[in-house]
């Protein structure tokens, strides 16, 4: 995470120590760090050169906010929606309609008409009752939606079962084996132009041999529709390569390395290619910035807690995937100690780490929870009435708010009084 470097003794986003932010912004507090994720935007574009003009898609859930948005915008890079809160949010952020797929297996109607009128890219189906409501909604608006049906290939992408897509039993996509009855289907459908396939197994990939096994069978999906007569011209290869969360571990394959197996694989299609990427974009462009409450001893001589004011409402990976972040002292004093990170929420599921060497850290001191810039933010709520967590952006030596801090009081009124416990 070269944004997020030591200078002098104390971590800096860029060139913004990250105490300022904290002093101004109060903590926790996400930030981000432009340069990193345009950085990343780049190194991923630079790895899919050879593959002619691919349309790169931020896949938006990994981290919705407008300024993000709008700085990948800026990059080149279009969207990957997968609700209608979601495709707004990124034409909002400037990304044209036609850099815009629409992946999710639960699109309503409302949404279909919302993306049609929008004139997106591309419609990613994922069963024939989607495509029949998706053509009666077009011919209603007088549209022709641009499709692709998601296959799912029945391939084991070797990561958390709670982020894995490709499986046979996962609720994902199509069977390879309905394919041709699928794409016959759409073609004979007024509202719908069958233009492409799409295909996405899973999330923090760090292997490319699953890849290369499900691309392989898109190659064949590919080439037995093009016998049956469909003019294929797209090939959406979702998402889904990995960052390097924990140093220990070896590092995930690089961009380079996933462009040239895909050069590789799919060097006769003779397709656009669309690439979803979230995680790679963004993940290592920012963090969780938190400050220790206090530090408890921990119960029968084991271990102390390091109790923080960040918890698991507002980083949910570890307690809902088992995740590693990385965590570090702003201003490291120099010792190392064994120790449990934990939030304040009353759950015992509230834990960032457990019996790991730490930075020693003392009630007050800064601490940065690392690759915290993708699904992490996003995944926020309010529980325990916790106000979501204010978002900051860095460019160079300056830095903005992105994101409010969430007022408790505005919590508080959402809530509404049913008539007979009104007061007045
Ligand atoms: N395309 C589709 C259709 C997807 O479902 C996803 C992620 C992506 C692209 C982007 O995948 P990426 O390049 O970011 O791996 N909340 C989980 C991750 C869920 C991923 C869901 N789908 C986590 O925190 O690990």
């Amino acid at each position: 995470m070269k944004h997020f470097e030591l200078r002098g003794g104390a971590m800096h986003a860029e060139d913004v120590p990250l105490s300022e932010i904290a002093d101004a912004v109060g903590t926790p507090v996400y930030v981000y760090s432009s340069a990193a994720m345009i950085g990343q935007a780049e190194t991923f574009r630079a790895g899919l050169a050879r593959l002619g003009d691919p349309l790169i898609a931020f896949a938006v859930k990994a981290n919705p906010n407008g300024a993000v948005l709008k700085t990948l915008a800026e990059a080149g890079l279009g969207a990957d929606v997968v609700s209608g809160g979601e495709l707004r949010r990124a034409l909002a952020a400037g990304i044209p309609a036609s850099k815009i797929v629409f992946s999710g297996v639960g699109k309503t109607r409302d949404e279909m008409e919302l993306a049609c009128r929008g004139g997106i890219y591309q419609f990613n189906l994922e069963s024939e009752s989607e495509a029949e409501m998706l053509s009666e909604v077009a011919v209603g608006l007088g549209c022709l939606a641009p499709i692709a049906f998601r296959i799912n290939p029945d391939v084991d992408a070797g990561t958390h079962a709670k982020i894995s897509t490709g499986r046979a039993e996962n609720k994902f996509g199509i069977p390879e084996v309905r394919a041709l009855a699928a794409y016959a289907r759409a073609a004979s459908l007024p509202g719908l132009k069958v233009q492409g396939v799409a295909v996405h197994i899973g999330s923090q990939l760090t292997s490319l041999a699953p890849l290369e096994q499900a691309f392989t069978k898109v190659g064949g999906v590919i080439a037995a529709l093009r016998e049956a007569g469909h003019e294929i011209q797209v090939a959406d290869l979702g998402g889904g390569l990995g960052v390097p969360y924990e140093p220990a571990k070896p590092l995930p394959p690089t961009p380079q390395a996933y462009g040239e197996m895909i050069a590789r694989v799919t060097k006769d299609w003779n397709v656009r290619l669309v690439f979803e990427p979230g995680r790679v974009i963004v993940g290592n462009a920012g963090i969780l910035l938190t400050r220790v409450i206090r530090v408890k001893e921990g119960g029968a001589g084991g271990d102390p807690f390091v109790i923080v004011d960040a918890g698991m409402n507002d980083l949910m990976r570890p307690s809902l995937y088992d995740a590693w972040h990385d965590i570090r002292a702003v201003a490291p004093r120099g010792a190392r100690v064994t120790a449990n990170v934990v939030g304040p929420v009353c759950e015992t599921g509230d834990t960032f780490a457990t019996g790991r060497e730490v930075d020693r850290v003392e009630e007050g001191d800064l601490v940065a929870f690392m690759t915290s810039g993708a699904y992490a933010a996003t995944m926020a709520s309010t529980y325990n009435s916790r106000p979501l967590t204010a978002e900051v952006m860095v460019r160079g030596n300056r830095f903005a708010v992105i994101r409010d801090r969430q007022d408790i009081e505005a919590l508080i009124r959402a809530d509404r009084m049913p008539p007979w416990l009104a007061s007045d």
